[in-house]
This record gives structure tokens, C-alpha cells and sequence, in this order.
């Protein structure tokens, strides 16, 4: 059990990757927050999550509203007491090539891409700094490292996360509050599950490892990333994408 005691926000939660650290970290005894904005699934998944109740709590919004957020932290600490981890999870693209791209899809993605991960770094800070422990770990993307054509609003939301979370790792440090990013490569998950079959056919051959990821190979990176095992790591990119990107 190394979670045991812990508290666990997790943004996004409500299906893929998020959900996959979600089952992941009950196994390894934390509580859990679930936030997501879309509430008839969150509810599902928390109670397929927990049926018996009383290990996950969730709260539906829209991680881009700065209330939504504080309200979701201050849920989280009145329920179980404390925060320790908090996963910035949720993300979404719209792809377009630069010339096509409108404002609303350039807003839209770093809105929630980047500003939602800011939004909730910034209401876990004072819990976390008080109790002298926080792990804050944001999902980024190898393309937030690398680039990649039609993703100029994507590429430009996680490499600004890339950027957040050395920002805040040095802020934080000295409180014992450590924040590392994970950069998934190609994971399937509704995100990636209607690209068409060309661009994945290119993927898997440009992938060493020949095939795609899965939602829980990112989340065993990120149980590593919110245990005590990483108590001199701050500020750190781990990417999880089969080779793709080195
Ligand atoms: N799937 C991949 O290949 C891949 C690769 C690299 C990075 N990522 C990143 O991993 C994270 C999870 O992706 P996924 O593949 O599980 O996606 P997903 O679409 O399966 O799940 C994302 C979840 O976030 C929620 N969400 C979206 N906008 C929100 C908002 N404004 N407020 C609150 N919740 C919101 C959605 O409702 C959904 O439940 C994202 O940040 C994504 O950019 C995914």
C-alpha cells in the first residue's frame, strides 16, 4: 500500500487516463477527489470506483472556472481532511493546421490544457505547503515536447505545462512540495481512438516499442511520482511513450 493515508484529487477522472490512475491509487489505499465536467459519468465511474462508498468523493465542473476549482479543493480537505496529490488530468484537443485554426480553438485548449492545471495547482498550494508534503503531477504530451502538425493550440498547452511545472517546482520546493510532469505518447483512449487509420498506422511505425500505449502504464508512472519514493525529485519531464520521443 503506498498511498496509504493519502488524499488524491484527480482532474478528468471520470474515463481514460485519469480513471486508469484512479483505480490505480485506491488499490494503493489513497482516498480519492474525482473532478470532471461531465457528472453523469463521473458519478458512474466513482461508484464502479467504490461501491460501498466512503473512499471517493467527486465533484463535477469545469476545471477552466477558477470557483470551480477552489470549490473542488475545499471539498476535497473538508471530506478527507487534507490534500497530498493532485493529478492534473484533464485535457482536450482541436486540431487544426495553424492557417485554418480559429481563436475559440486556440482558447478553448489552453484554457482547459493549461489555465485548469493552473487553476488547481494554485488551490492545492496552501494545503499542500501547510501539511509540508504535496505531490502535484501534470499530464502533459510528447507533443508538448516535440511539436506536431494541426496541434499548434496542444503543442502550445503542454510545452506551457512543461514550463508551469518547473515554475512551481522550484517555488514549492522548499515546502517538500514536488511537482513533475508525465508526457504520454500515443495512449488509447476516446482522445485517440477516432484518429484516422492512416495517421495510426504512421504512429506505429514510427514508435520503437511497435505499439500504442495503455491508460495504465501512465498511471504506474504517476503512482511512482506521488510516493515517497521520489522524495529528491522535483521539476522533472518523465515521458511514457514507447520510444516514440527521447
Ligand atoms: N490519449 C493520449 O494519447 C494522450 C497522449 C498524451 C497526453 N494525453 C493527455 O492525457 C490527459 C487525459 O487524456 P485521455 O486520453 O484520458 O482523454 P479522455 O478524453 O479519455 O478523458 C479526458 C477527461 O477530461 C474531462 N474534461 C475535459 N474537459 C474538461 C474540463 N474543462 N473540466 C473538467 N474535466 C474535463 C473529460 O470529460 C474526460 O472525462 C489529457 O490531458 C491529454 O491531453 C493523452
Amino acid at each position: 500500500m503506498r498511498l496509504k493515508d493519502k488524499t488524491a484529487l484527480i482532474t478528468g477522472s471520470a474515463q481514460g487516463i485519469g480513471k486508469a490512475i484512479a483505480k490505480l491509487f485506491l488499490s494503493e489505499g489513497a482516498k480519492l477527489f474525482l473532478c470532471d465536467l461531465d457528472a453523469g459519468l463521473l458519478e458512474t465511474t466513482a461508484k464502479e470506483l467504490d461501491p460501498s462508498g466512503g473512499r471517493v468523493a467527486v465533484s463535477a465542473g469545469n476545471v477552466v472556472k477558477k470557483e470551480d476549482a477552489e470549490a473542488a479543493v475545499e471539498k476535497a480537505v473538508k471530506t478527507f481532511g487534507r490534500v497530498d496529490i493532485l493529478i492534473n488530468n484533464a485535457g482536450i484537443t482541436k486540431d487544426n493546421l495553424l492557417m485554418r485554426m480559429s481563436d475559440e480553438e486556440w482558447d478553448a485548449v489552453l484554457n482547459v490544457n493549461l489555465k485548469g492545471a493552473f487553476n488547481f495547482a494554485r488551490a492545492c498550494a496552501r494545503p499542500m505547503m501547510k501539511q509540508r508534503w504535496g505531490r502535484i503531477i501534470n499530464i502533459a504530451s510528447v507533443v508538448g515536447q516535440f511539436g506536431n502538425a494541426g496541434q499548434a493550440n496542444y503543442a502550445a498547452s503542454k510545452g506551457g505545462l512543461i514550463a508551469m511545472t518547473k515554475a512551481i517546482a522550484k517555488e514549492l520546493a522548499t515546502r517538500n512540495v514536488l511537482c513533475n510532469a508525465v508526457a504520454p505518447g500515443f495512449i488509447r483512449t476516446r482522445m485517440t481512438e477516432n484518429l484516422p487509420e492512416e495517421i495510426k498506422k504512421f504512429y506505429l511505425t514510427a514508435i520503437p516499442m511497435g505499439r500504442f500505449g495503455e491508460a495504465e502504464e501512465i498511471a504506474k508512472v504517476c503512482l511512482f511520482l506521488a510516493s515517497d519514493d521520489i522524495s529528491y525529485v522535483t521539476g522533472q519531464v518523465i515521458g511514457v511513450n514507447g520510444g516514440f520521443y527521447m
